[in-house]
């Protein structure tokens, strides 16, 4: 007899329940697996005793290359399929955006790979900071522009350049040089260099960041600076130079408009899986950032779990934002105790 008559009620329960996973220190650190999260996804891909899929995505506030190499990536990395439609990563739900503006400065990412994501997501005219140095190197004074960078930027007379919107997708890698150009482009007419803008907020173009997380963990002992860091440095010197304070845009978690694409997300890949498109109603979050990942679940109202393989390194629980369902070792005992509970 098939899985599905003799177990029907924990089949049920089981495409009830929806697992979403943080990456970095969850799962992997940087190009490093952790083994649990291998044994984890086995498990709910179908090594389990009732032979079925229980649904599970990724939402990560990681960032800089296109949606497939990532997938790609973590896919051999974590020895198990990672689909991009069970995926998002910091600036996936910024692909919208292409709707709204046409010539976009995008900061952020190793040499050139985010101009490729946002030609991946729609948008026409895409200017990147070296574009703009290739152009005026004065801008960025104490910057060293190597000649292979000058080959291969595209540079233009960025005074005629109505620049739209400011899209912050992922660290920089460059702070002098991305502020400058930043602030030169926040206090201009219309987003047009070589003018500075009578009103600095009317005629203020957005900015928008792809998530705001102060620190994030690496090889180095400690966590350093991310993009949170980053915006705030930046918001500082806007207030400092103009008088007013910067309007800005957040995606990632814990932002709620990032939680709500998940639930999307959820529920066309339950579709995929089970060709029913909802979201099941116990989703557990599994995450190592009490500022990120928890805070934002808990608002959500999905049970949160904190693992201790990552950014957090407590004692019982996270003081200031508490996980809701626990505290664990690792992601194998997270999910391994929500399935016991659930199923
Ligand atoms: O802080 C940036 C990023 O590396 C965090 O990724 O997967 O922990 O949300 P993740
Ligand atoms: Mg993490």
């Amino acid at each position: 007899a098939r899985v599905q008559d003799t177990h029907p009620d924990i089949v049920k329960k089981a495409k009830n329940m929806a697992f979403v996973f943080d990456i970095d220190g969850v799962l992997v650190h940087g190009d490093r697996l952790i083994p649990e999260g291998k044994r984890v996804l086995e498990i709910l891909n179908g090594d389990n005793q009732l032979g079925i899929r229980i649904p599970h995505i990724f939402l990560t506030n990681g960032s800089g290359k296109p949606e497939l190499a990532r997938t790609e990536q973590l896919t051999k990395i974590l020895e198990n399929p990672v689909a991009i439609e069970q995926f998002i990563q910091s600036h996936t739900p910024m692909r919208a955006l292409s709707e709204y503006y046409s010539s976009v400065l995008v900061v952020g990412g190793e040499g050139y790979r985010c101009r490729e994501v946002a030609e991946q997501y729609g948008f026409k005219d895409i200017i990147v900071p070296n574009d703009i140095i290739a152009w005026d190197t004065s801008i960025a004074p104490y910057r060293v522009f190597t000649e292979e960078e000058r080959a291969s930027s595209r540079p233009r007379d960025f005074s005629k350049v109505n620049i739209e919107a400011i899209l912050v997708f992922s660290d920089s890698r460059d702070y002098a040089t991305d502020m400058q150009i930043i602030i030169d482009l926040l206090r201009s007419e219309d987003g047009k260099f070589g003018t500075v803008a009578a009103d600095p907020i009317s005629q203020r173009i957005p900015i928008y960041f792809s998530q705001g997380d102060l620190l994030c963990p690496t090889e180095h002992p400690f966590p350093r600076m991310s993009q949170g860091a980053f915006r705030i440095g930046l918001e500082a010197m806007y207030k400092a130079l103009t008088g007013v304070d910067l309007e800005r845009v957040v995606y990632g978690k814990p932002e709620m408009a990032t939680y709500k694409y998940a639930d999307e997300v959820i529920a066309s890949w339950m579709d995929t899986i089970h060709s029913e498109e909802r979201v099941p109603e116990n989703v557990y979050m599994i995450g190592d950032n009490p500022a990120s990942d928890i805070v934002g679940g808990n608002m959500y109202g999905w049970n949160t779990c904190l693992v201790r393989t990552g950014v957090f390194q407590g004692g019982e629980n996270d003081e200031e934002n508490p996980a809701n369902f626990g505290v664990f070792k690792n992601v194998f005992e997270a999910v391994t105790t929500a399935c016991r509970k659930e199923l």
